[in-house]
């Protein structure tokens, strides 16, 4: 069974509550919901976290890089400045979906480039949370070819 790291950044363990207008009123805790029960009906060994100390996701790369595993990862505000998360991605052996929420293009300047997708395999933005739902869709579609 193919294994999948879906990682999250600072601050969106408090998705329902943040800005409820830019990333919508799901909760974490549905995301977490959303991602495990895509990954059954798609065949995943799907493993959901989040952290707001970079070590930590940098920590979880690693070791996604180690096992091989896929990773759908929302870098949060780590995606705009992070060369360290940058080069734990550059690391990863298996493909790579970064995901945001909101559509980065259509905010603020800062948000509008992240040093994260050179390195992705694909990248998902402005979908909501749909857009995890989508990246694992792309993920299982990749270990059936
Ligand atoms: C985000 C966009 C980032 O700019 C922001 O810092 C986030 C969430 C998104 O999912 O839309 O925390 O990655």
């Amino acid at each position: 069974m193919r294994k999948v790291y879906v990682l999250n950044g600072p601050n969106l363990g408090r998705l329902g509550t943040r800005q409820v207008d830019v990333y919508g009123a799901t909760s974490y805790a549905d995301l977490v919901a959303l991602c495990e029960r895509t990954g059954r009906d798609l065949g995943l060994e799907v493993t959901v976290r989040q952290t707001d100390a970079e070590h930590e996701l940098i920590g979880w790369l690693h070791d996604a890089a180690d096992e091989q595993a896929a990773v759908v990862l929302n870098p949060a505000a780590w995606s705009h400045y992070s060369y360290a998360v940058r080069d734990a991605c550059a690391m990863l052996r298996g493909p790579l979906v970064e995901v945001h929420i909101s559509n980065i293009h259509a905010r603020e300047e800062f948000r509008q480039h992240s040093v994260v997708s050179a390195v992705a395999t694909g990248v998902i933005c402005g979908l909501g949370v749909d857009g995890y739902r989508l990246a694992l869709h792309h993920v299982a579609t990749l270990a059936a070819g």
